[in-house]
């Protein structure tokens, strides 16, 4: 049995209990040991929720209690969050994340830790919501050099650009519009400014070349600049305008990255993805092009993400733990030669 806490019960966190209960069944098979939810960790009570009698409000309970294997860090922020990871993977427990901002600051010192304590960070919801982005660039793209990652990596910003050039609506009125539908924080700096597209280009960077980039390192732009007149001066030239991260590999071996409004050609692929939609194209030497899109955010798409993780980390639990007990039992016959 593998044990599971989530840190943060709000969209993502309540989406991530929601789909441990809908798809347990099948989530215990595909990981053949049973994935229990055992806390959630929030400053709130929730009295209507049916996930009430697993609310805490101490961290250190998760902490301390040996039987928690993997904590679901769905906090947000660069501060409580690093402070709760930490602790979390030093209590040798693995650590799952949605928070592009922490582990777009702090991913390479995590990594190390997890490393170290021989568990687990993995962090696939972090870009792209429910999209296989970081699990496809390390894994399945691991032949190529890769050379190239573009894309569209804020649906707040795209929707806001998709009713611009299609409803003829202003900025701040798509913003607004944004907002009533759910999709734009109240306070939408970080995705109308370009930060969360710098800190999610920032991840792609990190895992395609190797190397960590830092959200400081890369000029960002956003799109509150960008009037009805650019948008129409795009449509008069064919061209649409769409705010992209981007990350180069030189010829040098230098990485180029940068986040800002760009005028597309109308029919290119990108062009053709609309509101909170998000598209991600790499370029690798072997495979040329390839271009993964879905949804970038939500409550179960990105839960989709997170509870792959969990059950990535929980395979690799049982797997150990298996390894652990070593060879035995009457099934098991070892050679005077050893295994060959
Ligand atoms: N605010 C983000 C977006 C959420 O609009 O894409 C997902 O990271």
């Amino acid at each position: 049995m593998v044990n599971v806490a989530i840190l943060g019960f709000g969209t993502v966190g309540s989406g991530v209990a929601e789909v441990l209960a809908k798809n347990g069944e099948h989530i215990d098979q595909k990981v053949e040991t049973p994935v229990r939810l055992k806390y959630i960790l929030d400053v709130r009570d929730f009295p209507e929720s049916p996930f009430q009698d697993k609310i805490i409000h101490d961290f250190s309970t998760i902490e301390n209690d040996k039987s928690v294997d993997i904590v679901v860090e769905t906090i947000g922020g660069a501060t409580v969050a690093l402070d709760y990871t930490r602790r979390a993977l030093r209590a040798g427990k693995s650590v799952v994340s949605s928070n592009k901002e922490l582990v777009a600051e702090r991913g390479y010192e995590l990594i190390q830790l997890a490393s170290q304590m021989g568990v687990s960070y993995l962090f696939e919801a972090s870009v792209g919501g429910g999209i296989p982005i970081l699990r496809p660039l390390s894994q399945c793209l691991a032949a190529n050099e890769l050379t190239e990652i573009c894309g569209i990596l804020n649906g707040t910003t795209n929707y806001i650009l998709t009713r611009m050039i299609r409803a003829g609506l202003s900025f701040e009125a798509a913003l607004k519009e944004a907002q009533e539908n759910g999709y734009a924080e109240k306070d939408p700096t970080a995705d109308v400014e370009g930060h969360d597209a710098c800190r999610k280009i920032c991840i792609l960077a990190s895992i395609a070349f190797g190397r960590h980039v830092y959200p400081r390192q890369v000029p960002t732009e956003g799109i509150t600049g960008v009037t009805l007149a650019d948008v129409a001066y795009a449509e008069s030239c064919n061209r649409k305008i769409k705010l992209l991260g981007r990350a180069v590999k030189e010829l040098d071996g230098k990485i180029c990255a940068y986040v800002a409004p760009h005028l597309i050609d109308a029919e290119a692929p990108l062009a053709g993805v609309e509101d909170v939609f998000n598209a991600i194209m790499v370029k690798g030497d072997a495979i040329g092009d390839v271009m993964f899109y879905g949804r970038g955010a939500g409550k179960l798409p990105t839960a989709s993400a997170v509870v792959a993780d969990v059950m990535d980390a929980a395979r690799h639990i049982r797997s150990r733990k298996r390894v652990e007990w070593g060879p035995g039992g009457e099934d098991v016959t070892v050679s005077p030669e050893g295994v060959p």
